[in-house]
């Protein structure tokens, strides 16, 4: 066997920037902090309630009275932001614990702007928690196999939840129904009641994702028929998002949202590079459950990969990432 001898020495060594830590820190393009981390919290009705969601080790549903000492964490850590969910006990089917105005959000936003008037508090706009066919919106009538959520009558339904969460004291509302025209009926009712300052935080990209999964359990909200494959978004389709996104924007959307996060990078930069609006992205359910899953066995450095694929959310253009690891995150980016 013949040696090869001198082969070409490269001129160009990329490596040099990286010989050290000092070196890497200086060269480095993208920046994970606190300030880019939202907490989503989910708020039961009762009372000393404080159950772990199995699918989701480390998160739990809380009832309001024991929201106080989460708060004060969140807080403590510097996260700038939560995203409540609600899971009422009555449930009908229209949903109308959601625009109650002592249903579990507006009384967990009452109670966190007393405790932490500068936490900025976000409320989550579904009906899905809240109807008991679990479905975001109201249902059309029909042939069962023909059955989905009736668009223009669930509008209404969003708006008014939309204001419930405004009044109560939220600084964003998100609507996550995926239906069209939601941005618009959702301005609409806010203005009217004189909530010009409400921002709206549309998931303008929320794809049909089996990684909700694990959410479901935690939110109780698992259609009790079907999918929800009639309203949000198909897996395949990129240009479809930017479309989505068009209309949001035109209908006065303030924030932005893509979700998932972890397998829908691309989708973040195409929204990131199409539209000049601040950005965020949800890392879901299935994202954390599958981290936190592959860590308890040892397979992976859990804050390692944690922290690695929430900087990649940021790399990929999303400025706010909602996820479950916010206040560990904090905690590890803090040490
Ligand atoms: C409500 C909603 C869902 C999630 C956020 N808002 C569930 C769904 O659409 O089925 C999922 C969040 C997660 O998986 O962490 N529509």
């Amino acid at each position: 066997m013949s040696m090869i001898e001198s082969v070409p020495t490269p001129n160009r060594r990329l490596r040099r920037g990286r010989r050290n830590a000092t070196l890497r820190r200086m060269v480095r393009e993208t920046q994970l902090t606190v300030d880019n981390l939202i907490a989503p919290l989910f708020i039961v009705e009762g009372q000393n309630i404080r159950k772990p969601i199995s699918s989701m080790p480390g998160q739990f549903q809380l009832s309001l009275d024991q929201l106080d000492t989460e708060i004060a964490e969140l807080v403590a850590a510097q996260i700038p932001a939560v995203l409540l969910f609600g899971i009422p006990l009555h449930k009908d089917t229209q949903g109308s614990s959601a625009w109650d105005a002592n249903g579990p959000v507006p009384s967990a936003i009452r109670a966190i702007k007393q405790q932490a008037p500068h936490l900025v508090v976000i409320a989550d706009v579904c009906m899905c928690e809240y109807t008991d066919h679990g479905h975001c919106g109201i249902l059309t009538s029909g042939e069962p196999e023909t059955i989905t959520v009736d668009n223009d009558p669930t509008l209404e339904l969003l708006a008014r939840a939309s204001v419930a969460y405004a009044a109560a004291g939220a600084d964003v509302v998100a609507p996550s129904a995926m239906m069209d025209g939601q941005i618009a009926a959702i301005r609409y009712g806010l203005d009217q009641a004189g909530y010009h300052d409400t921002i709206i935080l549309s998931y303008a990209a929320k794809f049909a994702s089996a990684f909700y999964g694990p959410f479901r359990e935690a939110a109780e909200s698992t259609p009790q028929f079907g999918d929800r494959r009639s309203y949000q978004m198909d897996a395949a389709n990129a240009r479809e998002a930017i479309a989505e996104t068009a209309l949001d924007v035109a209908e006065g959307a303030d924030w932005l949202m893509v979700k998932p996060a972890g397998a829908y990078l691309d989708i973040i930069r195409a929204v990131y590079e199409e539209f000049d609006l601040p950005l965020a992205a949800y890392q879901v359910s299935g994202e954390y459950a599958m981290i936190k899953a592959a860590a308890a066995n040892g397979w992976i450095d859990e804050q390692r990969v944690a922290l690695e694929s929430l900087l990649a959310i940021r790399r990929a253009g999303a400025s706010m990432i909602i996820t479950y690891y916010a206040k560990v995150a904090a905690q590890w980016l803090k040490a």
